[in-house]
């Protein structure tokens, strides 16, 4: 398929094609680009790992959310998840277009201890922290590679609906207390992601993550806390945990870009998503 770069003289709105417009992050960039001309691509209308569609029109920006994200089963399947995240990266940035890709604090191994900038060298700990790095470089160096952390939303799989969720059902939660990160509100990302592309900055990597830090321990907590939940938090080790991928122990993103968007706070981002919830 072939693609010409955007036409600037192009009369009407930009035409944004959204990949995994089904997941958490892709909603969130639905609502978030509204105002464009939008083409929102689920699982089922393009699977990354293919071509893209027949008859698509060339989009002038694609914002790549389409991802495997099962980070554990990521350790089982490597060249699956490598199909999804390095081929699909490949086949988005094919389009031609202006391209947005997703990545992640896992392209670090969490040994630096303080907070990672965009220029710490990336060294994944897991399958599928190598495959995010691999579909960074497939970006190519005109994208713009938005690492963020932890992310929760109002839909999909994600660490706040499994505590809502487990949290109705129990007295007592063990939950990790030796992993520091950003849980970071798609809805605080996306806005963030479409300040990124109206003012152009460069490309390359970004790290746009909520500000503040804590375990997935202290996020347990104030999620029952916020939502009226009675259910205490056990603070446990991963090692007791015992999952098959390893995770950064410390992956706290910051950026070094004077220009780069602040996010809320984790716990703003907590109470808003509750509240579009209704809850
Ligand atoms: N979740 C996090 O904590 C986190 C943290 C940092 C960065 N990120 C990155 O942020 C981006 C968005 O993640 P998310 O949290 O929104 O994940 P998500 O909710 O799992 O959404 C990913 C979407 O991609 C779709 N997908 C999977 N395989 C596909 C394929 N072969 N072709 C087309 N679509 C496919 C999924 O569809 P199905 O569900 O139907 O398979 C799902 O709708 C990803 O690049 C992820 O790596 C996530």
């Amino acid at each position: 398929m072939e693609h010409s770069r955007p036409d600037p003289v192009r009369a009407g709105r930009r035409r944004v094609l959204i990949t995994g417009a089904g997941g958490q992050l892709g909603r969130a960039l639905v609502e978030a680009f509204g105002e464009d001309d939008l083409l929102a691509l689920s699982h089922e209308d393009w699977d990354v790992t293919l071509p893209p569609p027949t008859g698509l029109q060339p989009p002038d920006l694609v914002l790549h959310a389409a991802a495997w994200t099962d980070v554990d089963g990521a350790e089982a399947d490597p060249q699956g998840a490598s199909a999804v995240n390095v081929g699909g990266t490949a086949n988005a940035a094919a389009l031609g277009a202006q391209l947005v890709v997703f990545s992640t604090d896992y392209v670090f191994d969490g040994r630096k201890g303080e907070p990672y900038l965009e220029s710490d060298s990336a060294n994944p700990l897991s399958a599928y922290g190598r495959s995010k790095l691999h579909a960074e470089a497939a970006a190519g160096d005109d994208a713009w590679i938005v690492r963020s952390s932890w992310l929760f939303g109002p839909s999909g799989h994600n660490f706040l609906h499994t505590m809502l969720r487990v949290g109705g059902e129990r007295e007592e939660i063990a939950v990790v207390d030796d992993q520091r990160g950003c849980p970071t509100y798609v809805g605080h990302l996306a806005p963030a992601v479409r300040e990124l592309v109206d003012a152009d900055r460069p490309p390359g990597a970004w790290h746009v993550a909520a500000s503040g830090d804590c375990t997935w321990a202290d996020f347990a907590e104030a999620i029952f806390a916020e939502a009226g939940i009675a259910c205490r938090v056990r603070r446990i080790t991963s090692d007791e945990l015992g999952r098959p991928a390893s995770r950064p122990a410390y992956a706290v993103l910051r950026s070094e870009r004077p220009d780069a968007p602040v996010l809320p706070h984790w716990r703003d981002g907590l109470r808003a998503c509750l509240a579009k919830m209704g809850r």
